[in-house]
């Protein structure tokens, strides 16, 4: 069976905390078990923003994929690896950025957006503009079906899909594709052929979207079939000509809702992270240092969670025995703010052991960490490779 791509990317921001956990990676560790997952470091979206200052961006790239690793994403399940080093990305951007509308780039809402955010920098620039193509060749160059992204990257995917659908319609056709696509046919082996073109005929002569159905599961069962051809014969089914990239679609990515130590949603520029790999005495520390109800001036005084960032924490770890503890020792003074907060240092530190243990391991040996890295990138050239060959030979750029 022809299974779904996921594909998702991360810019390199230094070391991930526990929101990044709780919203993105928790998630990624659920899909790599259900789909073939591709993750990578957006560390050339890092230079959109970060281009007057790139010397951090291959240390904070090593780090997060050690916080990757760390959160239990498995590099035997899914393929990770750095954007960069698979050039043919920087090769798809170009050639699509010819055919791209410039009002396209500048209707994206995250361009205007960010440069009133970084108003301190100058946004001005061709890079910062593409940022959603290159998102789009990252995406297309795997023909990814699934993109799991927060809510702000939406426009990105739609983006995307439009620019696929663009693509598709002034490249799609192939020369050749109909002696192409009859050359595939026959790679299916006779008993398989008939059928497909017995569906192909039903389709195409009577409307019968049925056989459509029937045909795909045919060309779903047929492992040997390269990507190429497997597009070809979608095409040459309903008669639309090649499919050269996929329109993707996303997994919307619940926003974390992870509290920071302020109450507010955590995020590096609240200043109110815990990072996941943080030291056991400063996690103590931090948790120990939060604000608490204002109205628990003194021991005595009561207090009410719902005004509290610390209950907030308590809604993330605690269960509901501990909750009633809380709620209860809060509004009659039983408990103190150092008391209340223990579990939660606790379950904190309980939940960082396992990603410890495990980023140790990579940080006694960084080979490690390279090694899996490269043996990713080799993966995804493959694929990427594969897909080029189709776009330049689309473009007229085969030169052979
Ligand atoms: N722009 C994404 C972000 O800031 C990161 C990213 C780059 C990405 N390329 C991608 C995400 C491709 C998904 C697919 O979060
Ligand atoms: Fe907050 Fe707990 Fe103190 Fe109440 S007892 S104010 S919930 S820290």
């Amino acid at each position: 069976m022809y299974a779904e791509r996921v594909l998702s990317g991360m810019r390199p921001t230094g070391s991930l905390h526990l929101g990044h956990y709780h919203g993105v990676l928790k998630n990624w560790i659920e899909l790599q078990h259900e789909y073939p997952c591709l993750f990578f470091v957006a560390d050339w979206h890092a230079l959109t923003t970060q281009y007057d200052n790139p010397q951090g961006i291959e240390k904070a790239s090593m780090d997060m994929v050690v916080d990757w690793l760390a959160a239990g994403v498995d590099p035997n399940q899914a393929t990770l690896f750095v954007q960069s080093r698979v050039p043919e990305h920087a090769e798809l951007h170009l050639l699509m950025s010819m055919m791209t509308p410039l009002s396209w780039l500048e209707r994206v809402p995250t361009y205007k957006d960010q440069q009133e955010k970084l108003a301190g920098k100058d946004l001005t620039t061709y890079g910062f503009l593409g940022y959603p193509l290159l998102m789009s060749a990252d995406i297309l160059i795997y023909r990814a079906d699934k993109v799991p992204v927060g809510e702000d990257q939406i426009p990105h995917v739609e983006f995307t899909r439009e620019l696929a659908r663009r693509f598709n319609h002034m490249y799609g056709r192939e020369p050749g594709f109909e002696d192409k696509a009859r050359e595939a046919v026959k790679k299916l082996g006779s008993k398989k052929a008939r059928l497909y073109e017995e569906m192909r005929t039903r389709f195409q002569q009577n409307g019968d979207r049925d056989a459509i159905e029937q045909a795909k599961a045919v060309l779903d069962e047929v492992q040997h079939l390269s990507m190429a051809d497997r597009e070809r014969l979608f095409g040459y089914l309903e008669g639309t000509g090649k499919m050269i990239l996929v329109e993707p679609g996303y997994l919307l990515t619940e926003a974390s809702k992870m509290p920071g130590l302020d109450g507010q949603k955590m995020s590096k520029s609240y200043n109110n992270t815990i990072t996941m790999r943080e030291s056991e005495e400063s996690v103590t520390k931090k948790v120990r240092s939060m604000p608490t109800d204002p109205a628990r001036v003194r021991r005595t005084d009561p207090g009410e969670p719902a005004k509290c960032p610390v209950w907030q924490l308590h809604l993330v770890y605690s269960n509901d025995g501990c909750k009633e503890w809380v709620q209860q020792g809060c509004r009659t003074a039983g408990i103190g703010c150092i008391e209340c907060k223990q579990p939660v240092i606790d379950a904190i530190l309980k939940e960082q052991a396992p990603m410890r243990e495990r980023a140790q391991v990579y940080l006694d040996d960084p080979t490690l960490v390279k090694n899996i890295i490269a043996d990713g990138c080799e993966k995804a050239r493959e694929y990427a490779r594969e897909t080029m060959r189709d776009v330049r030979e689309a473009m007229g750029l085969e030169y052979h």
